[in-house]
């Protein structure tokens, strides 16, 4: 079973998500029982990843409601329970609070927008009436998430292979991301890391058939050749450690072929590995997007957009993998994205699980949880800047990746409306 970053129970309609904060030391799940609480989890970054965000805020608003239908609500103070069009404004307005949880990721106010227009022009004349429409659209959103990751990994692993054979190039080769778009930034599989499990499967499939080939002659197939997938190259994504801290683990935990790095070392292992004809190269980069704009200009964790560089300095591919719901026509340049800017201390200081300096295992209390502790790493009243993401340019990107399929350009410009008509 894959990891769940969400945990959303239909029947009993409850939520609950995994701290990831903890991660990947302890494993301690939250129950979110308001708008409120999802504010909270998404602004502290105990969950995170722009679909995860959407779905736990979409959520909210059913696990909040539900509060209404099973009668726990009375003590509320926001909304008034006796006029419905007053409910509607209200519940809007918590909507919009909800966006500005965290600006970046377009997921949580694409799905926000669909679900206020969702209350403007329903005919619902009730709570009641209007509660299974919401419920219907948090369900598909977590249900669709999954199927389209599924998608856009596959057509991510199928254009990179295609992509290296016509090339020439018929070995194993090697991949870098950066941040954490697995099972715990999605509803599962993920965006850029599936594009890394479809290429993992892929691998797995190939060196079966290589073992079968290995037979006595007379059951001998033809021997397959083309390229596959050697390992991820996982950056461990500074200041927050992402990769080092959720990718890392997701891996392991996958059992997908991995080595971590910081995000320091990848011009240096990209000339290394070209230089070792023994060691797969380097031939592609997959990363996820908070926002991709109308030009294809991308919004992700910042280190992105320094990595694309590194990318096209050695001609390595740079795909940008994320569903539909990551697309903001709206807006039609990079320029205008929000870049969100987080506290100085998350920079300043590191946490994790406390690590005995004699066992290099982590420190368990009696109760055998994990003890979790923040160590200093900069020197006291140093200003800081802190962004959390940065906007890659489309012309360093090769192929947006989504789940009708890999985007390239035509004249140097990407044309994502084609991707709504
Ligand atoms: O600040 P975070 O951890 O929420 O940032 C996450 C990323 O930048 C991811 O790469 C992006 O949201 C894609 S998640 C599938």
């Amino acid at each position: 079973m894959s990891l769940e970053a969400i945990r959303f129970d239909r029947n009993a309609r409850s939520l609950n998500i995994l701290d990831q904060l903890l991660l990947p030391y302890a494993t301690e799940y939250i129950p979110i029982n308001t708008i409120a609480d999802a504010h909270n989890v998404i602004k502290k970054m105990q969950v995170r990843g722009a679909p995860a965000i959407a779905i736990v805020g979409i959520l909210s608003i059913l696990v909040e409601l539900d509060h209404y239908v099973d009668g726990k609500f009375k003590d509320q103070s926001f909304y008034d329970l006796g006029d419905f069009a007053n409910f509607q404004n209200q519940l809007i307005q918590r909507l919009e609070y909800l966006v500005t949880s965290r600006p970046t990721a377009v997921n949580l106010s694409n799905a926000v927008n669909e679900v206020i227009e969702l209350i403007k022009s329903t005919k619902a004349k009730s709570i009641d009436e209007l509660y299974p429409e919401i419920f219907k659209y948090g369900c598909d959103l977590i249900d669709d998430d999954y199927t389209n990751n599924v998608k856009l990994g596959d057509h991510g692993k199928d254009w990179i292979i295609k992509h290296l054979e016509n090339e020439g190039f018929n070995g194993k080769f090697s991949v870098l991301t950066i941040c954490n778009t697995g099972s715990l930034a999605t509803s599962g599989y993920g965006t850029a890391l599936g594009v890394v499990r479809s290429l993992w499967n892929h691998a797995k499939s190939f060196t079966t058939s290589n073992e079968e080939s290995n037979q006595e002659p007379a059951t001998k197939k033809s021997k397959p050749s083309g390229a596959h997938f050697s390992k991820v190259y996982t950056l461990e994504t500074r200041p927050y450690n992402q990769g080092a801290r959720l990718t890392a683990y997701e891996l392991v935990y996958e059992q997908i072929p991995s080595t971590l790095i910081t995000d320091s070392m990848v011009t240096y292992l990209i000339s290394s590995l070209a230089k070792n004809p023994d060691s797969p190269p380097i031939k592609a980069c997959v990363v996820g997007a908070d926002r991709i704009v109308k030009n294809g200009d991308t919004a992700n964790k910042i280190g992105t957009y320094q990595l694309a560089l590194i990318c096209k300095q050695f001609g390595i591919k740079f795909l940008v993998a994320a569903p539909k719901t990551t697309i903001d026509l709206k807006t039609p340049h990079g320029d205008q994205i929000i870049v969100e800017q987080r506290p100085s201390n998350e920079l300043q200081n590191v946490s994790g699980g406390v690590i005995d300096i004699q066992t290099n295992e982590v420190v368990k209390d009696s109760k055998g949880h994990a003890i979790s502790g923040k160590v200093g790493v900069a020197a006291p009243g140093i200003e800081v800047w802190n962004p959390s993401f940065d906007v890659t340019p489309h012309d360093l990107i090769d192929g947006i990746v989504t789940e009708d399929g890999v985007i390239t350009k035509k004249d140097g410009e990407f044309d994502l409306e084609a991707l709504f008509v």
